[in-house]
């Protein structure tokens, strides 16, 4: 899949992902079934187990580096069973760059639910002649700490990016009001959250009104539009009709192609990586 990520096996509610060679054991709901190769999983370097978190077994320099769809990665055992990278968003990263290039225009794009950044590296590591700007934002101030530090592994610190801290509806509502508009929206949020208001976040429930808000942040020239989501509670089916609902509400007709991007290889029967990519 790519260069420094091997997911090695997976089964009984499981993965064992190898990350530039620190191998890694943790949970994985919907990895049902036997594994295939239960020899592996004794050469793990860490497990993380619910209730207790992380358990080194091996020595490994921590942080450590691994190189994903040509981005440099920064990567540690976070809480949560995070490592600061979901290697199943590698076929996106590719599909920016790919799109970023043959657009052959400059862009404004707004990234949220950014996490460490991959998708924000991507359109700006191009190579491209054009200004390609970003708007990276991400609830948890750790994570854009690591994505800073991600832009400046691969040598974009200078980059035209703005890296905020914020609540992803809140600052959409507000960049509505101010009437800044985006050429292209990322758009990868969790399963279940918290909001600004304290509220619960069910992704599920939450996605029709951030699809129009995205719709509403679009430009008069849109270029894209990509959603990621990682519930398998939500059908690809129905994520598909409540994005064209989102862009047909808001007339936007120039829509390209629609398609649905499903699991990378391996990942299938993980239930990861579940993408819309829009173009316009
Ligand atoms: C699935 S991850 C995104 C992964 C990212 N697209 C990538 O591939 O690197 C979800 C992210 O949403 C962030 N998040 C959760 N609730 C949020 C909110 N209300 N506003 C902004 N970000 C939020 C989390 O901190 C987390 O980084």
């Amino acid at each position: 899949m790519n260069e420094d990520y091997a997911l090695l096996d997976h089964g009984e509610g499981r993965k064992l992902e190898s990350f530039g060679g620190v191998i890694i054991d943790r949970p994985a709901p919907h990895a049902v079934g036997p594994r295939r190769r239960p020899e592996r999983w004794i050469d793990a370097h860490a497990v993380f187990l619910k209730g207790e978190g992380w358990r080194r077994l091996r020595p490994f320099d921590e942080p450590w580096r691994a190189k994903i769809a040509d981005i440099v990665f920064e990567l540690a055992l976070h809480a949560q069973g995070q490592v600061g990278v979901f290697p199943e968003q590698a076929p996106n990263w590719r599909w920016l760059r790919d799109m970023v290039v043959s657009a052959d225009r400059d862009l404004t794009i707004l990234n949220v639910f950014a996490y460490t950044g991959g998708a924000t590296i991507a359109p700006i590591s191009t190579g491209a002649p054009h200004r390609v700007e970003i708007c990276h934002l991400d609830g948890a101030k750790g994570a854009v700490t690591i994505a800073r530090r991600n832009a400046v592994l691969n040598d974009l610190g200078d980059a035209p990016v703005r890296w905020l801290t914020d609540d992803a509806l809140t600052f959409m509502k507000r960049e509505k009001r101010r009437g800044r508009r985006y050429d292209g929206i990322i758009l990868d949020p969790p399963a279940f959250g918290r909001g600004a208001d304290g509220g619960q976040w069910k992704l599920a429930d939450s996605l029709p009104d951030l699809l129009a808000l995205a719709a509403d942040l679009l430009s008069e020239r849109p270029s894209l539009l990509l959603l990621s989501w990682h519930d398998p509670v939500l059908v690809p089916a129905r994520a598909v009709a409540m994005t064209r609902e989102a862009l047909t509400g808001k007339s936007i007709s120039s829509v390209r192609e629609l398609a649905l991007a499903l699991p990378c290889r391996g990942h299938e029967s993980l239930a990861a990586g579940r993408s819309i990519r829009v173009l316009f």
